[in-house]
């Protein structure tokens, strides 16, 4: 499965993405993009706020996107920075990922894909409320 993922266009799309983004006061934009299980592509960028705490993590961006264009699983996730480098989501936008697409998703880092099981160990998720 994980070598029939084309990481070249979601890649491509995250890079796109980063071109978006709202980030006037940390200047540090950042595009993400990823690879639904019924094969669309969604994106995502942050968009920051004058109230520097409550500006929005591109991952925030990604998962209101899946949901408002008809849900799914997130299957494989690019990050990157304004230079389009693979960037390490941050802790809680990790949980963002994770609870759409839970440990066997694929995350892109400069070391190849890496599961949300080794980039979120031992996540607190949705069977945990059961
Ligand atoms: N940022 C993201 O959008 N995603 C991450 O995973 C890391 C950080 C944003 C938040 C803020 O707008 C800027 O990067 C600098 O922290």
């Amino acid at each position: 499965m994980s070598a029939d993922i084309d990481w070249d266009s979601i890649h491509n799309l995250a890079k796109d993405a980063m071109k978006k983004a709202y980030a006037p006061y940390s200047k540090f934009p950042v595009g993400v993009a990823a690879l639904v299980n019924d094969g669309r592509l969604i994106s995502g960028a942050n968009v920051e706020n004058a109230s520097y705490g409550i500006g929005l993590c591109a991952e925030c961006s990604l998962v209101s996107a899946l949901t408002m264009s008809g849900g799914g699983r997130l299957v494989a996730i690019v990050c990157v920075d304004a230079n389009g480098n693979y960037l390490a989501p941050c802790g809680r936008c990790r949980q963002l990922i994770f609870e759409h697409g839970g440990n066997e998703a694929l995350l892109m880092t400069p070391d190849g894909p890496q599961k949300m099981s080794a980039m979120l160990p031992w996540a607190f998720g949705p069977e945990d409320l059961k």
